[in-house]
Order: structure tokens, then sequence, then C-alpha cells
């Protein structure tokens, strides 16, 4: 079965096909930074026309990569959320105009979900059951998973995203859109240890975080500090030092309260390389094995939409006719594939 996936949830537009037999055939993306970096974050109303001009040439593109044509495309999945409604409903109408002209099934997939199974799509996969820390721009979670639809959301941010906070703090140091990156890039000529941030509720018992304290302390050291360049580098790198054993605390008791063997770890902020080598030093403690996608399939990408498409529309999964796209959508709502087709 070959699946269409296509991601519009946020500022990248992501189009890949999968094959059940052959795996990934061909992946295409086009991000959106250009569009809104003049203005600081993302345009809600851009992305969606942007992605509307973008999503058929890329799977134009991404058929002729895989030496296909439109009748080759065996099953369309999409993603219906979380994400900006109206870019959501971009890709939606897409995929159902396409699948209703090729007489084909279409599936709304959930984005985190997507997320979460990419690194199913490298070579060194994860065994179920494993514990996956989901860390991107809208979402911070450490879930227990069972099997794919098999989530239990261990804890949660109770205020902002691990990557809000990352791109508000880069905001704040006066660094470009999108943040997180460059104030990875920022954090890399800090001295460390020169200031020093809360590593907000790892005190407390559980698995939640909250980032908002630690975005306030950085706002008032970026008040009373001096404004070169030395300085402005020293508090990215304690901004992402705090972060980063925040996760590390917090993925350790988790690993020790599960036994998982495995750790995934996904989503944008995934990408970031100080956070990859202490949760690889942390996972090692617990003898576990650690599974990151490559850094193209942490950010969005339309990868992880077809193969997590596939996984559900291969059950026998499709959508009913209704445009019902869900900016939020709890990732425990979600049951294995193929499961809500037997409560009917
Ligand atoms: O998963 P993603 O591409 O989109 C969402 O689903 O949100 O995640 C985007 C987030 C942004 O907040 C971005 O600043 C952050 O991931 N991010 C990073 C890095 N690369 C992307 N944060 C820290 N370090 C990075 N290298
Ligand atoms: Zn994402």
């Amino acid at each position: 079965m070959i699946v269409l996936g296509i991601e519009t949830s946020c500022d990248e537009t992501g189009i890949a096909l999968y094959s059940g037999t052959e795996g990934l055939l061909a992946h295409r993306l086009h991000s959106q930074v250009d569009t809104h970096a003049r203005y600081g974050g993302v345009v809600p109303e851009l992305a969606s026309r942007d992605h509307i001009r973008r999503v058929l040439p890329l799977i134009d593109e991404c058929l002729a990569d895989a030496n296909l044509s439109r009748t080759h495309i065996d099953g369309i999945a999409y993603t219906r959320g979380p994400g900006l409604a109206g870019a959501l409903l971009v890709g939606t109408s897409i995929a159902r105009s396409l699948g209703w002209a090729l007489d084909r099934p279409v599936l709304g997939v959930h984005h985190m979900e997507a997320h979460l199974l990419a690194p199913m799509l490298e070579v060194d996969q994860p065994r179920y059951p494993f514990l996956a820390l989901l860390v991107s721009g809208g979402h911070t979670l450490l879930v227990q998973v069972a099997g794919i639809g098999r989530y239990r959301v261990l804890g949660e941010s109770l205020d902002d995203a691990a990557g809000e906070a990352f791109d508000k703090t880069a905001k704040l140091l006066g660094l470009p859109y999108p943040g997180g990156p460059q104030l990875e890039a920022l954090a890399s000529q800090g001295e460390p240890g020169r200031f020093v941030f809360p590593r907000p509720m790892t005190d407390r018992p559980g698995f939640d975080f909250s980032f908002s304290g630690l975005k306030t302390a950085v706002v008032n050291t970026v008040r009373t500090a001096t404004n070169d360049a030395a300085t402005q580098a020293a508090i990215a790198r304690a901004f992402q030092d705090a972060v980063v054993e925040t996760f590390a605390i917090k993925t350790r008791r988790a690993l020790a309260h599960t036994g998982a063997g495995h750790l995934v770890v996904a989503g944008g902020v995934g990408a970031n390389q100080a956070l990859r080598q202490r949760l690889r030093e942390v996972a090692s403690e617990h003898r576990a094995q650690v599974a990151y996608p490559r850094l193209a399939f942490c950010t969005d990408n339309g990868a992880m939409i077809a193969y997590a498409g596939y996984c559900r529309l291969v059950a026998g999964e499709q959508d009913s006719g209704r445009v019902d796209v869900r900016p939020r959508w709890p990732l425990d709502d979600l049951q294995a594939p193929g499961e809500c087709l037997a409560a009917q």
C-alpha cells in the first residue's frame, strides 16, 4: 500500500510517499520561515495561504521523485490536528478532494502521534513498549507507549511548551524567528555556569513540566545584565542548560517508573544537540536505548504523517465524509489501529 502524507498544521508544508513494502519513497518540505520571519512568529492566515500554494506542486514533485503517478496512490493521510485551524483545513480539503477524485481512502492523522512514530522511519527502530519525550512548539509530553495508539500521558507542561519557551527566550535575546535553532547556536558560544536558572518542578513528584517561572528568571536577568554578546550567549547557555537538565531529571524518573528499555525523543526541540547528548547519558544509566528520528524528521515533515497514516489505513481505518479538524486533540484520546472499527 502506498500512502501519500500531507502535513500542514503550522508553518511547514510537508509531503511524502510511504510504501508498506518499500518504506519511504519520497519526501519534500517547504518551510515558511521567510514568510513569517519579518513578523517574529507564525501569522496563521499567511501560513494557510502558503500551504494552498505549495501542497499540489510538492505532491507532483514527490511523485516524480518516486517515478509514480497519482493513480499509484492507495491511500491519503493528512494532519487533522492539533495545529492552526486554517492551516489544518488546507491539508484536509486537498486530501479529501484528491481522495474523492481518485476514489481512495483518506484518513486524518494526529500530529503528535506522527512525531512519536517518526523513529520508525529509521533502520534502528525502537521496540514497544517505550517511553517517549515529545517536545515541540506546542506540546511537551512524557508518554508511555504500549503500541500504536496505546498511549498513557505521564506528564505534560502546565503552561508553555518547550519549543515555545525556546522561541520566547530567543525573542528576548533579540534573535530572529525561528528561535529554537538560533538559541542553540548562541548557547554553544556561551560560558557555562555564569548564570544559573531554576530547573522548574524538579523538586516535586510526578512528571509534569512548567516553563513560565524559567521565562521570568530569564526576563529578569536580561533586564539587569549588560547587553554585550558574551553575556547574551551566557544567558542562552544557562536557559538551555536549565531546560535540558529539567528534561533529564524527569525522563530519568519516568524511565525508573516505567522500566522502559527504549526511549524515543521526538518533536522539533528533539533536534537540539545538547538535549540529545544529555538524554543519551540518562538512557545509558538505565541501560535503555534511545531513538531519535533524523533531524529532518524531528521537526515537522510529511514522512511521519504518511507513516502514521499507513499504520492506520492498512488496518482499514478511514474518515467519514465530515470535515472535522481538531486544533486541540489530546493524544490519549487515540485508540489502537482498527480498534475504533471493532467498536462500531
Ligand atoms: O515539531 P515542530 O517542528 O513543530 C510543532 O509541531 O510545533 O517544533 C517546532 C519547535 C519550535 O518551537 C522550534 O523553535 C523548536 O521546535 N526547535 C528547537 C530546535 N529546532 C527546532 N528548539 C531547540 N533547539 C533546536 N535545535
Ligand atoms: Zn510538530
